[in-house]
């Protein structure tokens, strides 16, 4: 069993990278599927703590072979940075990191026109995106115009693509964001400036992949943002711009399905979201300033306020049922220990109905009213507890209700950030 995939089951931010990290030191391979630097994967260990964005979360462990796969969106700078803070901690890179040469790159353009349709000033849909020009680097991707890591290697070839975007990019940058693009020259030669720390992790990912599968080595399939932001499957508009979901583990790494062994789907004991959208069971009472502020929940990337509400099934059923998940990851239940009553929601009544499927129309979502049925608290502390025998009875009431609802079983319950904070309740890989 050694391809398995990891998911996130909610709006992100679920805890995938402590996940991933805490898994990593059992695989050997940990490779990311899609997503860009939107993503924010947060590892603690040692009392240290480290936000990874477009690196994948085995990197602490110093053995291990990250991949960054064609369904990735790089973007040189960030990935350049992120790179030389690691170094900067002595983590190793070469012959550990391998960058698709498919990827598509993120240009500065695109992240001026992300930013420009952000702007709220009326004239477009207001999505609260990252502002890192995701979106327009999948679009110009899907448009069969985007510029992709294997043009480094051809200056002759990348000049011609960028070319062949310039003209378009600046006429669409000054008619609707008033802004300027950069000369061609000073783009070209940024780009030209990445080929020496990029080019020597470059390498062909499916072949890669292909031979490590072909070897029975254990890859680990790291998935950035959460089902409900995938972009077929979530709250569209309001969701990222790639496949978040277990089949983008497919297409992002050139992985056949039949080569996907197990589906682990990681999912907070309560709900998140940053940036707009419909979030049913989102708070606006103290209950929801209460889980904010216990569950410290302010982006990992923007430093925004997480908006938060109570766990919700419904989500949590089509999210197992999109990805095919064999076991789910609990995360933050410590976040619920000083709650009296906590609440989880098992349907959405709208228009004299209850239902339990995601409806596809915003409006509808939008007007949908949680039906919750209550829990009652521990008002003890789970916080670092490392063997679920020392659960309080209660928590593990709430968990195995559960694990019943969504009908699935929990292999790990996280009680903390850091690494040692988890109980884990069975093998990452049942077969070996
Ligand atoms: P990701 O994007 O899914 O990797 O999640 P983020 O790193 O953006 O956000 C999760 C946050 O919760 C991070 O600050 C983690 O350190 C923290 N965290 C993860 N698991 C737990 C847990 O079980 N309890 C608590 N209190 N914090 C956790
Ligand atoms: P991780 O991997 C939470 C959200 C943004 C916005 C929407 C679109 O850390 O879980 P984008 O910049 O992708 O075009 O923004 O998606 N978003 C995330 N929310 N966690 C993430 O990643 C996210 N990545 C994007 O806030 O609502
Ligand atoms: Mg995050």
């Amino acid at each position: 069993m050694p391809v398995v995939v990891v998911v996130g089951m909610q709006w992100g931010d679920e805890g995938k990278g402590k996940i991933i990290d805490l898994f990593a030191e059992n695989v050997d391979v940990v490779a990311r599927y899609q997503g860009g630097h939107n993503a924010g994967h947060t590892i603690c260990f040692d009392e240290k703590e480290f936000v990874l964005h477009l690196i994948p979360s085995g990197i602490f462990h110093k053995d291990k072979l990250c991949v960054i796969g064609n369904g990735v969106v790089v973007d040189l700078r960030a990935l350049a940075d992120e790179m030389r803070q690691l170094e900067e901690i002595d983590i190793d890179l070469e012959g550990r990191l391998v960058i698709s040469d498919r990827a598509n790159i993120i240009m500065p353009y695109h992240g001026v026109s992300d930013q420009g349709r952000e702007k709220g000033d009326g004239k477009f849909q207001k999505i609260g995106t990252t502002g890192r020009g995701i979106g327009p680097s999948y679009a110009d991707k899907i448009a069969r115009v985007g510029i992709r890591t294997c043009d480094l290697r051809d200056e002759k070839y990348l000049h011609s693509r960028l070319e062949a975007n310039y003209e378009e990019k600046s006429q669409v940058l000054k008619s609707l964001y008033g802004q300027q693009l950069p000369e061609f020259d000073g783009l070209f030669d940024d780009l030209m400036g990445f080929r020496e720390v990029i080019l020597k992790y470059l390498a062909d990912t499916h072949v890669l992949m292909r031979d490590l599968i072909a070897q029975n080595k254990k890859i680990l399939c790291e998935g950035a943002q959460g089902t409900m932001l995938d972009v077929d499957h979530g709250t569209y508009p309001f969701v990222t711009s790639s496949n978040s979901t277990a089949g983008g583990a497919c297409t992002g790494l050139g992985i056949p399905p039949t080569k996907i062994d197990r589906v682990l789907g990681v999912v907070k004991a309560y709900t998140t979201r940053v940036g707009e959208g419909p979030f049913p069971t989102e708070l606006f009472d103290e209950d929801g300033e209460q889980l904010g502020t216990v569950g410290h929940e302010v982006g990992a990337t923007t430093g925004r306020q997480r908006r938060c509400g109570w766990f919700d099934a419904v989500i949590a059923r089509y999210a197992i049922a999109l990805s095919g998940v064999d076991a789910l990851i609990l995360t933050k239940i410590d976040v619920l220990d000083g709650f009296k009553t906590i609440k989880i929601c098992t349907g959405y009544k709208h228009g004299g109905k209850v239902f339990q499927d995601m409806p596809a129309d915003p409006e509808v979502l939008k007007h949908c009213e949680p039906v919750y049925t209550e829990h009652e608290g521990w008002l003890q502390t789970t916080a670092g507890v490392r063997d679920f025998d020392k659960l309080p009875e209660k928590a593990k009431n709430f968990i195995k209700h559960l694990s019943d609802l969504l009908e699935t079983p929990f292999l790990i319950v996280s009680t903390g950030p850091d690494r040692e904070d988890t109980i884990q309740l069975g093998p990452l890989f049942p077969d070996s």
